[in-house]
């Protein structure tokens, strides 16, 4: 079964349509090699079946299916190390001040929480690294007055299935062994009959939602930290641009931005100011004296 130019033209711009990836004709295998499978039960044994399938019969279900099949959700514990190292010794520091501020001033309207929102959550390895991370600040730091209530993490993705492995929290040994310490395995997960389950502790601070980012997301309201790291690599620059406008607008005027390490805010057309911090570069959103987020904020 192979895949004639006039379908592969087809499905690219549906792919692009439906959650924003972009596959250019030099990718043709990319979409061959994924929707085999699918052409061959869904489409009937062809590419054109599966075509008329999702276009002509607009069926949501296999819509999804072409989403899963699609995505690539690579991810892990502590992923590259230095940006979440960062977060431990530079933001979390700030984030803790800010707590202390926010509870000081009584900010009634906002609360006195930090969000935090990992944008492209995958199986949830980038949420609950930062959970474990807050959990260790939070106990060293709780004399000053912080606690783990205090933080919310927000971890969606537009794939169901990893999703729901992040909702449950549970992973193979062979995914625990990717990044995550021996002492943070034994504090933090308990082993259940075929791998690693995470504790309550972590669970209670992450919300998960699926969410697509090329569709608008103001209405999540104001975050203080946004990872948005190993995605927009798969945009084109107008998708890419969208995106960080929306991000720049949610993001509080203390609040950083981190993007993954081939991607970057450059030619985006929103005023992020960048700073480096070890080899983790960070962002943070100018925003024009009086220019308030537009979007209601949700504490
Ligand atoms: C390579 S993983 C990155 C995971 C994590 N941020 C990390 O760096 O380890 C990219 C994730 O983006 C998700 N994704 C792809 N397109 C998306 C979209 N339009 N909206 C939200 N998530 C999307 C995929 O499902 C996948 O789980």
């Amino acid at each position: 079964m192979k895949l004639k130019p006039e379908e592969f033209a087809t499905l690219a711009s549906y792919i692009y349509k439906i959650c924003g990836l972009s596959i250019g004709n030099e990718k043709q295998y990319l979409i061959e090699q994924r929707l085999f499978k699918l052409a061959k039960t869904a489409g009937g044994g062809s590419f054109q079946g599966l075509i008329d399938k999702l276009i002509m019969n607009a069926d949501s279900r296999l819509r999804d299916e072409v989403i899963e099949a699609m995505t690539t959700n690579e991810t892990s514990f502590f992923r590259d190390g230095h940006p979440f190292e960062t977060f431990r010794e530079a933001l979390l520091p700030a984030l803790e001040q800010m707590i202390i501020q926010r509870k000081k001033n009584a900010v009634q309207r906002r609360g006195a929480k930090v969000r935090i929102w990992s944008a492209a959550a995958s199986t949830g390895q980038e949420a609950y690294s930062l959970a474990m991370l807050i959990h260790e600040h939070v106990k060293a730091n709780g004399h000053k007055g912080i606690a783990l209530e205090d933080f919310d993490i927000l971890a969606t993705d537009i794939s169901s299935s990893v999703l729901a492995q992040a909702i449950n929290g549970c992973y193979s040994d062979m995914e625990i062994a990717r990044g995550l310490s021996l002492e943070r395995r034994a504090k933090y997960f308990a082993k259940t009959t075929d791998g690693w389950e995470a504790s309550n502790e972590l669970r209670s601070i992450i919300e998960f939602r699926r969410i697509n980012i090329t569709e608008p997301f103001a209405s999540l309201g104001g975050f203080d930290v946004i990872l948005c790291r190993n995605i927009l690599i798969y945009f084109d620059d107008d998708t890419k641009r969208k995106i960080m406008r929306q991000m720049h607008q949610l993001l509080s005027p203390e609040g950083y931005l981190m993007l993954g390490a081939c991607e970057n805010v450059q030619g985006m057309g929103v005023d992020f100011e960048s700073m480096t911090h070890k080899n983790t570069i960070l962002h943070r959103a100018r925003k024009a004296p009086g220019s308030g987020p537009i979007f209601a904020v949700k504490r």
